[in-house]
């Protein structure tokens, strides 16, 4: 799998079909041929440095249908719990796939990953997007996750849904001992039910964090945060199985 990052560094999804942007083109055999380091020219003579994307780079760049977990979310998500490799992960829903795909790379090859969708063309869209990153340990189940979940001795459960707490009475039996649940929501109102209902149900450790990000722009007359910034994006629950 290859990329092609321009002179400001935006980068493009390479197909093997001639490359066309405000640049000028690439012809369709400099495109086939190409590796990883090699640096093409368009007829106009500007240049694109060809790279091998790394899991951030793929995630911007594939399709997508609704909005996907940001990098400093699941970075969170993956520090506060300890995800590892070999460790089974249990998410819904699946959406694009981002967070599905965050997780099989970081647990690797030992590790799994299953993935519960109700919307068939998102269950679609996904898997193509985990096959094109070439995992395998990624499985998408085109199934409402409230009608049951028959994995067992999870590390993780992951709930990307409005109503997470409405699964949450399952979870002692998916969940190993230790195990975590993290749930992400944009409201105040729903982390409020949700943690009512994990103490309900017996999970310790209850934390909600949110995570604020400021850029840093470096010029001449000075360092500081950049004007413009993401406000908000979600809350992120945690909770264990003790
Ligand atoms: C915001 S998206 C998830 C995005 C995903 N975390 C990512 O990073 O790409 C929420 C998804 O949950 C799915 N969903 C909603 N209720 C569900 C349920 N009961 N079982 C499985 N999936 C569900 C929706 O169809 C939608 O695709």
């Amino acid at each position: 799998m290859r990329i092609l990052v321009d002179e400001r560094g935006k980068k493009y999804l390479l197909k093997d079909e001639e490359f066309h942007t405000n640049f000028g083109f690439i012809k369709k055999k400099d495109i086939e041929s190409c590796k990883v380091g090699d640096v093409l020219k368009t007829h106009l003579g500007r240049e694109f440095r060809v790279i091998k994307p790394n899991v951030n780079d793929y995630i911007k760049l594939m399709e997508r249908k609704c909005s996907i977990i940001l990098p400093k979310d699941i970075g969170m998500v993956i520090a506060y719990t300890g995800l590892g490799s070999g460790q089974r992960v249990l998410e819904a829903g699946t959406g694009a796939g981002a967070a599905a795909i965050y997780f099989g790379n970081i647990v690797g090859p030992e590790g799994k990953v299953y993935s519960y969708e109700v919307r068939e063309d998102f269950v679609d869209v996904a898997r193509a997007n985990i096959s094109g990153f070439a995992l395998e340990n990624v499985f998408v189940k085109f199934q409402d996750i409230k009608g049951g979940i028959e994995e067992k001795d999870m590390d993780l459960v992951f709930l990307d849904l409005i109503k997470p707490w409405e699964v949450i009475e399952h979870l002692n039996d998916v969940l190993k001992i230790g195990g975590y649940v993290a749930a992400y929501t944009p409201y105040i109102e729903q982390f409020q039910i949700l943690q009512r209902v994990l103490k309900k149900f017996n999970f310790s450790q209850l934390n909600t964090l949110e995570c604020i990000l400021r850029d840093i722009e470096v010029k001449n007359r000075g360092t500081r945060p950049k004007t413009r910034m993401v406000g908000h994006t979600g809350y992120l629950t945690f909770a264990r199985r003790l």
